[in-house]
């Protein structure tokens, strides 16, 4: 037989044979791999596909590449396979929450729920419950946790005795979150710990009527600094909880508003893992507020898009709730009293320069008018060095500085927005949240002038969130809020009004939409990668059961996902 013949060619002959043939093999494998790349490409038709983009606003089907991205968005027509085997349901970009704040949401999930809470009967009788199926909670070791309670609701400020009539409660560690986290009410055994005398704190409050146990802003600190910090086991587990629920109310990414060092490399261990399901773009904040730290941190992008680190937070003042806020003028409820700063101007001024020098986009905490004024002159004095030959406005649109909150700002400083395009990130529930005592606290006229724009921010390109735990993380009832200037969870006004509160400022359904797709991706740096569907993005959608725009508004209130699809897998079923 031939092959017989093979052993009588030379040694290098049969080299050169087996290396052909191998070089041959190796071809064909790498054949078969692009046919199995094609073969993994999954194609995903709906009754109707929202992409979001101008190019094709509607279309039927898309097909995701083994990477997770959309390899493909077409029309099929109605007498293809593909769109007759369509499934039922509406497909629509995934939504991103453009201000949250995973671990405390996390770590709320495993707290007491204090929203809503009534009275201080109320709230010790959902400590209590909280502590039936948590029994050891509250230990030296393990404080018992909560957030949500509103002096304003429970008709005073509370204070430690307010728990101690409870015996139960008694000799317990509690440290408990005002509903905006800018307050916390702690326990007698907590005060214990703290100095016999305790003193004041700058750009804080150490609340002493009508008795011990409430400190606000930075006054928090020295509580914060004896609390047992939960351990990365626990963080791990309020990551789970936390992704879990903001994928069944359709999210699939978010703005993370503040990630200490510590924790942004926890998130970097953890992003590409399987219960990691949430896109984060995380916001640096240094374990001293209002600091430059970059030695502590490093900019980081993982390849899948999961987890990016490029920003910083920084905090101008605290909440209108608690008279924490900067105004320019005095509160009109408290006369004495125009908020107060966490940090000077020049102080703000210099953090901004340090970081956006080396290149991390720069979104300031400001909620009064005199705060916003200081983060707009800080972003300014940065703008200005950082491109001394350049309008304002083209340097703003590569930094992207960012206003976190937004919330009352001069007619002025609004004219200077809108001209350089520095970004507001708004949460429109917060808008209907506080609702109820703005206009105490600011007045009729600073109200109407100044408070809780948002379709006069309209151009400015905003990012629209909810500040979750702080609000519910739902994003309808966010976009419902911006529509209707409504309370999406009584569906009414001020004082039971059915009309919206300063409807002026509404948003159209679409512009809504897009506060919570195209606003996040521009203002994180993520345009035509999320937000959208078409070639190339990030295969991350949702399912719902009816169009958007279908649906009459008062339903988004109850509006339930059918299903959320992250990076092309699916990691939320309602069914
Ligand atoms: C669509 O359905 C038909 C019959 O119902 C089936 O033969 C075909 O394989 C399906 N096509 C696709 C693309 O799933
Ligand atoms: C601003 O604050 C910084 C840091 O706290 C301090 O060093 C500086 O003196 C302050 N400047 C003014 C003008 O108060
Ligand atoms: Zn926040």
């Amino acid at each position: 037989m031939d092959w017989l013949r093979l052993p009588r060619l030379g040694r290098d002959t049969i080299w050169l044979y087996s290396s052909a043939l191998i070089v041959a093999a190796a071809g064909l494998i790498k054949l078969r791999q692009g046919v199995v790349d094609y073969a993994y490409t999954e194609t995903y038709c709906y009754q109707s596909v929202r992409t979001n983009s101008a190019v094709e606003p509607y279309v039927n089907c898309f097909s995701v590449s083994p990477t997770g991205k959309f390899s493909k968005v077409f029309r099929a027509g109605a007498d293809t396979d593909l769109a007759r085997n369509a499934s039922s349901g509406f497909a629509m970009p995934g939504l991103w929450d453009g201000h949250g704040h995973l671990l405390q949401y996390g770590e709320f999930l495993n707290s007491v729920d204090l929203f809503g809470s009534t009275s201080m009967d109320d709230v010790r009788s959902r400590v209590r419950k909280y502590l039936d199926r948590n029994p050891g909670a509250g230990s030296k070791e393990e404080w018992l946790r909560g957030v949500g309670w509103d002096q304003m609701v429970l008709g005073k400020m509370p204070t430690a005795s307010d728990l101690a009539v409870d015996k139960e409660l008694k000799d317990l560690y509690i440290m408990l979150d005002r509903v905006d986290v800018h307050c916390i009410w702690v326990s007698q055994a907590v005060l214990d710990l703290l100095p016999e005398s305790i003193p004041d704190v700058p750009g804080g409050e150490v609340v002493r009527e009508p008795g011990m146990g409430v400190f606000c802003d930075n006054a928090m600190d020295m509580v914060m600094g004896l609390w047992p910090k939960p351990d990365n086991k626990k963080k791990e587990q309020f990551v789970k909880s936390a992704m879990g629920k903001l994928n069944e109310v359709g999210l699939v990414g978010i703005h993370d508003a503040g990630v200490t060092p510590g924790n942004l490399n926890l998130f970097k261990e953890l992003a590409g893992g399987p219960d990691w399901t949430v896109r984060v773009y995380a916001m640096i904040e240094c374990y001293e507020r209002n600091t430059f730290c970059p030695d502590e941190v490093e900019r980081y992008t993982s390849p899948d898009g999961f987890l990016s680190i490029q920003s910083v937070k920084l905090f101008a003042d605290g909440a209108l709730g608690s008279w924490g806020s900067a105004l320019i003028d005095p509160y009109t409820d408290r006369p004495d009293t125009s908020g107060s700063l966490l940090v000077n101007a020049s102080e703000l001024v210099y953090d901004t320069i340090a970081w956006a020098n080396e290149g991390y986009q720069v979104n300031i905490h400001a909620i009064g008018d005199l705060a916003n004024r200081h983060a707009v002159d800080a972003m300014v004095a940065a703008l200005r060095l950082l491109c001394p030959y350049e309008p304002l406005s083209r340097c703003q649109s590569r930094h992207r500085f960012r206003i976190e909150h937004s919330q009352i700002i001069h007619p002025d400083d609004q004219a200077r927005i809108h001209a350089i395009g520095i970004i507001p990130s708004i949460q429109p529930t917060h808008a209907t949240s506080d609702m109820t005592y703005a206009e105490k606290r600011l007045g009729k006229e600073r109200t109407a002038k100044e408070a809780y724009r948002m379709r006069s921010l309209l151009d400015a390109k905003p990012v629209l969130g909810s500040d979750f735990p702080v609000e519910p993380p739902n994003p309808f009832q966010g976009i419902y809020a911006a529509v209707t200037r409504r309370s999406p969870h009584t569906g009414r006004g001020t004082e039971d009004s059915p009309d919206g509160w300063y409807a002026e400022e509404a948003l159209e359904l679409d512009q809504a939409i897009r506060g919570f797709t195209e606003g996040p991706a521009y203002g994180g740096f993520t345009k035509s990668k999320t937000g959208i569907i078409k070639p190339g993005a990030f295969a991350d959608w949702i399912v719902l059961d009816a169009p958007l725009d279908s649906l009459d508004i008062e339903e988004l209130r109850e509006l339930k996902v059918r299903e959320t699809w992250v990076g092309g897998k699916k990691v939320y079923s309602r069914d």
